[in-house]
């Protein structure tokens, strides 16, 4: 198997989002959404934004994660995580509740780069949900997961809240 972690030459690294963060992340939130719409029923709201109500928790509510990713000191994207498995309830699992890297940074490695520093942080089980319509984000995350973990493993297959997942389970291991 090939490892294009280090693909990209770019600095790349991932940064905890503070509360004063809330906009920037907001305004990221709406891209993402919007890619999402391609092949998801979501609507616009009067003010032309989709809007991500739950965003406020991730300062409000403990086990839970905002982290922007920068490259070469420019926003590329984000991930959200958070403490409790969606689909066994298990307290003790780290989810990857929403992840995202800008158009213009995308097939450059940095995605891999930054969901294995955000791994890294936060040792344990963790869970990589991926709805079944995002084609090329199973692709992704069946790459990523694969050269974080060194083998390649087959994603389950769970119908919960009226959509269809593909779910990677694996170990961050502490160092
Ligand atoms: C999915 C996403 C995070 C990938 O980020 P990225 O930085 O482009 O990913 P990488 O460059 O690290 O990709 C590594 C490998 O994953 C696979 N991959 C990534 N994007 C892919 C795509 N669009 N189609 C097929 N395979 C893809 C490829 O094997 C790629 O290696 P390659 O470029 O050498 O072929 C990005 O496209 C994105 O933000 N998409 C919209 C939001 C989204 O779907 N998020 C995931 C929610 S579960």
């Amino acid at each position: 198997m090939t490892n294009n972690v280090e693909k990209s030459s770019a600095h790349v690294e991932i940064v905890p989002a503070t509360c004063g963060h809330q906009p920037l992340l907001a305004n990221l939130l709406e891209l993402y959404i919007h890619d999402f719409s391609e092949f998801l029923d979501v609507e616009l709201g009067p003010d032309g934004r989709f809007g991500y109500p739950p965003l406020h928790l991730y300062w409000n509510k403990p086990g839970r994660h905002p982290f922007l990713a920068q490259v070469d000191g420019k926003w590329a994207g984000f991930a959200l995580v958070k403490k409790g498995s969606e689909i066994s309830g298990n307290e003790n699992v780290w989810d990857v509740a929403e992840f995202f890297i800008l158009r213009g940074y995308r097939r450059q490695g940095i995605g891999t780069q930054i969901a294995h520093q955000v791994w890294r942080r936060l040792p344990g089980m963790w869970e990589v949900r991926v709805l079944e319509s995002n084609v090329n984000a199973r692709d992704f995350w069946a790459r990523a997961v694969a050269t974080f973990i060194g083998r390649e493993i087959h994603p389950v297959r769970v119908e919960t809240g009226g959509k269809r997942w593909e779910v990677f389970a694996f170990e961050s291991k502490r160092v």
